[in-house]
């Protein structure tokens, strides 16, 4: 059986990086966290203080940006520095959909991931993996769940850092983000019309990563 590309898109908080770390720990597979490389883009941006939209293009499509899968999670290195502690703030969270806006800068990305997803036996989460950045992957999963369950999620993994964040603005930020994400020009998120809806608020992370290795059964019935 030959390797699968396993796409997995989404909206914030529906747990597409747990459940694809699971999967591709299971497998044996490579893992490519998309939405790392966007926030990594908007860290450095916000670094440089860059605001300008060609500026931020110009820096994201010369950035030396490295992708290493380690246990815990997937480490981005740009320009030789491990960024991964830095780019899950709340302000790069509040900042990173409009830098993903950019042309510039999806295209940039876009090459890269579809230089590692092309070769197969990896799943990619993100948002626009099964509509743009792979339109041939093997299996498309459009991983959801309703935005009161997602911002629950967020809450538990946030609260650690940030005390001060409420349910009620973690619920506001992931609203607010889905609306910029699906309404941008360019690879908007939008479930592929050929990917599996699958709706997780009743599932674990374990349980939706046996729902998907269930479809990628039912398509590829000699699959793992
Ligand atoms: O998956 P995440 O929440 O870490 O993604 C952060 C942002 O990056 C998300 O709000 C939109 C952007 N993104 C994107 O535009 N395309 C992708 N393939 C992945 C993420």
């Amino acid at each position: 059986m030959k390797k699968l590309s396993i796409a997995i898109d989404g909206p914030a908080g529906a747990g597409k990086s747990s459940v694809s770390k699971i999967l591709a720990a299971r497998l044996g597979y490579a893992y490519l966290d998309t939405g790392a490389m966007y926030r990594a883009v908007t860290y450095e941006a916000l670094e440089r203080k860059l605001t300008d939209d060609d500026a931020i293009a110009d820096m994201a499509a010369k950035l030396d940006m490295e992708v290493i899968p380690k246990e815990d999670t997937m480490h981005v290195i740009v320009d030789g520095k491990d960024v991964t502690p830095f780019i899950r703030t709340p302000e790069v969270s509040s900042h990173v959909s409009a830098v993903s806006a950019i042309a510039g800068v999806r295209s940039a990305m876009t090459a890269i991931q579809r230089k590692l997803g092309e070769k197969g036996g990896i799943v990619l989460d993100g948002r626009d993996i099964g509509t743009t950045v792979l339109p041939h992957a093997d299996v498309k999963i459009f991983l959801t769940a309703s935005v009161h369950t997602r911002a629950i999620r967020r809450f538990k993994e946030l609260t650690e850092g940030h005390p001060d964040m409420t349910m009620e603005d973690v619920e506001k930020e992931i609203s607010r983000r889905d609306y910029l994400d699906s309404h941008r020009e360019i690879s908007p998120l939008k479930q592929a019309d050929d990917a599996v809806l699958l709706d997780n608020g009743d599932l674990t992370l374990e349980g939706t990563a046996e729902a998907i290795i269930a479809i990628c059964r039912k398509k590829f019935p000699d699959f793992a």
